[in-house]
């Protein structure tokens, strides 16, 4: 089984509650019940995670600024500590696609909720082979292992519920205003500023596992993202400043365990259907769909039971798509 490295949260926790004061190593050896050593080698971790921790020599040692680390994956357990996702959260610096590591270890039976966690990807990639661009600039990229008891053809739920939970996570953290795309893109003004991938194993009748890939554009420039094909902007474009990243995928986890634990009830089910067709701004659009070679023009009317979108086409005939891709093309209403 994998696990935390308890000590390290331990002194981050005494530290963080006594912010500003000096803790001695002592001290910190004596409450913890373990060596100096021990709590040096923490203290070091702690830094290499971003943290800014003052040796005062022959007092101890000192947390300055607990933001400086953006994206610690200690920081964001501790957060976590109250529920079961999230433990451990395992961080590369950098890596090809968060999905990777993810997968193996799922593969190889990992707990439900181990979240995978780089400061940048080299070969992020999107839903339908594209890629997605994850730079260290600024980037959130996670992926979080989910062994949800449902059956497989529910598993397009996931990704809508992925995308509530991201949506809920951003609007309670800044206010902001957000629209779904469907299946699974969340926009601001038109613009991308969250994409979902879900990649699954099963067998007719059960899930084995399900790897849940979130990409945020947290603090991305502008000139970044111009390098995107289609619209797309950060909360740092959208606020003006930048945002702690620990802080955002810590919510985004709790939410995310809320919303996908809530699928193995069937009111669970009724409500994902309800929440997403609320929020999601392709209903009523005209839209072109784009499948199989196959393109349909035609009115977004509805989110099926299975989480498919249902459209009338042009001549009149409902369809029900699983894994298009879709462009709002003009809104029918005002
Ligand atoms: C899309 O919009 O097409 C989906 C983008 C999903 C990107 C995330 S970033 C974390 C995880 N690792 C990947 O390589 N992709 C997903």
């Amino acid at each position: 089984m994998l696990k935390s490295n308890t000590t390290k949260k331990k002194v981050l926790k005494i530290l963080l509650e006594r912010e500003g004061d000096i803790v001695s190593g002592s001290e910190l050896s004596s409450l913890l019940k373990v060596s100096r050593q021990t709590i040096w080698k923490a203290i070091e971790s702690l830094r290499e995670e971003g943290f800014y921790i003052e040796s005062i020599p022959h007092q101890g040692y000192r947390l300055l600024n607990k933001s400086s680390a953006d994206l610690s994956p200690t920081w964001i357990e501790l957060s976590l500590d109250d529920i079961s996702w999230g433990h451990p959260v395992l961080y590369w610096d950098s890596l090809d696609s968060t999905q990777e590591p993810a997968k193996s270890l799922a593969r190889q039976g990992a707990n439900e909720g181990i979240v995978i966690l780089a400061g940048e990807q080299k070969a992020g990639r999107g839903r339908l082979g594209r890629e997605w661009l994850s730079p260290e600039e600024g980037s959130i990229s996670l992926s979080v292992i989910s062994r949800p008891n449902i059956d497989p053809s529910f598993l397009q739920l996931l990704s809508l519920s992925t995308a509530i939970a991201a949506h809920d996570c951003l609007e309670e953290l800044f206010n902001i205003d957000l629209e779904l795309k469907w299946p699974n893109d969340i926009l601001w003004k038109g613009a991308k500023i969250c994409g979902i991938l879900i990649e699954a194993s099963s067998e007719p009748g059960k899930v084995h596992y399900a790897i849940i890939g979130i990409g945020l554009n947290a603090n991305l420039n502008p000139k970044t993202l111009s390098a995107v094909n289609k619209p797309a902007t950060s909360l740092k474009a959208i606020l003006g400043r930048k945002v702690h990243r620990g802080e955002i995928v810590a919510a985004l986890v709790r939410q995310l365990q809320k919303k996908i634990n809530n699928l193995e009830k069937p009111e669970g089910i009724t409500e994902c259907i309800r929440k997403y067709s609320k929020l999601c701004s392709t209903l009523g659009m005209q839209v072109k769909i784009e499948q199989d070679n196959q393109v349909i023009k035609g009115i977004a009317e509805g989110i099926s039971p299975l989480g498919n979108l249902i459209v009338r086409s042009e001549k009149g005939t409902l369809m029900s798509f699983s894994a298009a891709d879709v462009t709002h093309l003009k809104a029918t209403k005002p």
